[in-house]
């Protein structure tokens, strides 16, 4: 494997000079090595790639992108910031992939901050503020109170953990995530008294479409605090858009937008960088083998049975399937009423399907959360009262997260998924069902307003906002001659295939190193 590392063997595994076609997390590594050399990698997030579980044990929550991410700074070596999640030591070195042990692994850097100071970033600005407004929820938007005075200390705290790294470590980029750290790069460039490697950051949540001008001042600093990176990728070519025309709302002329680079003339100086659009994906060929694991299976039916959706000999009973943490903007109490729409205009879907809903709880520190829990319930009580039967109940709630290894068989014995985010960044459910069907039937209903919706071709699109009109469509979907609905299938999993989570990470950090200096006065 050590070998694998050099980039001179790169054009024998198909990875062309240039291109960011990578297909397996070793043309990743492959990628990595043409584009930076020998420099590491240098990661910085909210939350940490890692539960500690006691005595130096590990586990690895699921979340594919983490897990790539995870996998390739273990390949080509560095270090990850991030926030506390568990007990356990500041530092942790995190050994290489299983597969290579020869690889450097990494440093995983853990930064403690009071609760109170966490709670006010996390639940306050970050959630609390910046989730609902850029999920076009403004009537969600909570109270700033000190929020944002904790989100810029958490945001110093850990530029300062990047610039300390920069004492000892030479990273060929540094690549910051998402909404929690807007202004990490900032804080970065204003404390740095040397060259910066290139900052790169991936905005992972749509982005707004009207912003209210009551949202000014601390919008001002976000976007702000985003353009000191060299490159920003969007999900959507839609959200890229909706920035763009944010950065003209604030900067007026003194912003420009050629296709590739944006040039902003500001206070500190003129900043140029790169915006791009790479749609987050997953590693189907990975989602496949689950699908088709036999201890898996033998999980996801023994999930089947607590849900009494298995018949007396065994055999799987119709059921749609919905994986979301429960969060406003994921459409639950919009999917009760498409259910309702449905049993009530076409009936003999009742008694015949039912929705198994998994449902973790989330963000349970935000009342927002909290509030919209309690009517997710009291509406599915209701719907189930109305319809169930002795031997039939509508919908059946697991209110856990449940692994990979299960989610994927269960995706596989669905008659379909059913997704109604009201809005959504990209949503990997819809891309993870497609691949645990691989060959399959089950049809995806996938809302309109999701970043998959809108980079996926030939799917039926529901609109979580219209009971009626999504009724019929699921109703019809299921009712399709099942070739059309295999090959429908086949072919959105193609698309899947050619732009996987590889070649989202390649895309996000191809060419870094020739974009655009920044003119720092
Ligand atoms: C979703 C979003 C991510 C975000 C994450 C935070 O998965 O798609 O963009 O970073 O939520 O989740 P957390 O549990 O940390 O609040």
């Amino acid at each position: 494997m050590a070998s694998l590392l050099s980039s001179s063997l790169a054009p024998a595994f198909g990875l062309k000079e240039g291109s960011s076609e990578c297909r397996s997390p070793e043309e990743m590594v492959l990628f990595y090595r043409r584009e930076f050399g020998r420099a590491p990698l240098l990661v910085v997030t909210n939350r940490e790639p890692i539960v500690w579980e006691g005595a130096g044990h590990l586990s690895f929550p699921p979340g594919g992108v983490t897990q790539t991410i995870h996998r390739l700074l273990g390949m080509v070596g560095g270090e990850w910031i991030a926030l506390r999640d568990s007990s356990g030591p500041d530092l942790l070195r995190i050994s290489p992939p299983r597969e290579s042990p020869e690889a450097p692994g990494y440093l995983l850097q853990r930064l403690s901050l009071p609760d109170e100071v966490r709670e006010a970033h996390y639940a306050g600005f970050s959630n609390g503020v910046l989730w609902p407004f850029f999920h076009d929820d403004p009537e969600r938007v909570g109270e700033l109170r000190n929020s944002f005075e904790a989100y810029l200390h958490v945001n110093r705290r850990l530029a300062g953990k990047v610039l300390e790294s920069l004492t000892t470590l030479s990273p060929g980029v540094i690549w910051i995530h998402d909404y929690q750290l807007a202004l990490v790069a900032r804080e970065v460039r204003r404390m740095a008294g040397h060259h910066l490697p290139p900052l790169a950051f991936f905005w992972h949540i749509p982005w707004v479409d009207t912003p209210s001008p009551r949202d000014t001042a601390w919008l001002s600093e976000v976007v702000e605090g985003l353009l000191f990176h060299d490159r920003i990728g969007f999900q959507t070519e839609g959200y890229r858009e909706r920035f763009l025309d944010t950065v003209r709302r604030l900067y007026g002329d003194r912003a420009s937008w050629d296709g590739e680079s944006l040039c902003v003339r500001m206070e500190s100086g003129t900043r140029t960088l790169s915006l791009g659009v790479y749609p987050v994906s997953i590693d189907p060929a990975h989602f496949d083998r689950l699908a088709r694991d036999p201890e898996g299976t033998r999980a996801a039916r023994e999930v089947l049975r607590e849900a009494d959706l298995l018949g007396p000999g065994e055999d799987v009973r119709p059921y749609l399937v919905s994986v979301d943490r429960m969060d406003y903007s994921k459409g639950f109490l919009e999917r009760i009423e498409i259910l309702e729409a449905l049993f009530t205009r076409h009936p003999s879907r009742i008694g015949t399907l039912s929705l198994l809903q998994v449902a973790p709880p989330t963000r349970q520190s935000v009342e927002a959360y909290r509030r919209y829990s309690r009517q997710v319930e009291a509406a599915v009580g209701r719907l189930n009262a109305r319809f169930g039967r002795s031997d039939w109940v509508p919908v059946k709630t697991i209110a856990r997260s449940l692994p990979q290894t299960i989610l994927a068989p269960l995706y596989r014995f669905s008659s379909g998924a059913l997704i109604t985010a009201t809005k959504d960044g990209m949503n990997l459910v819809a891309k993870e069902f497609l691949a645990s069907q691989k060959g399959g039937d089950g049809v995806l209903f996938l809302s309109r307003h999701t970043g998959a919706a809108q980079t996926m071709e030939g799917l039926a699109l529901i609109d979580p906002f219209d009971p009626v009109q999504s009724a019929r469509l699921i109703h019809q979907g299921l009712s399709l001659d099942p070739e059309i609905r295999r090959r429908r299938n086949d072919r959105a999993l193609a698309s899947i295939e050619r732009n996987n989570v590889c070649r989202w990470m390649s895309e996000n950090l191809l060419s870094l190193r020739s974009s655009p200096a920044p003119i720092l006065r």
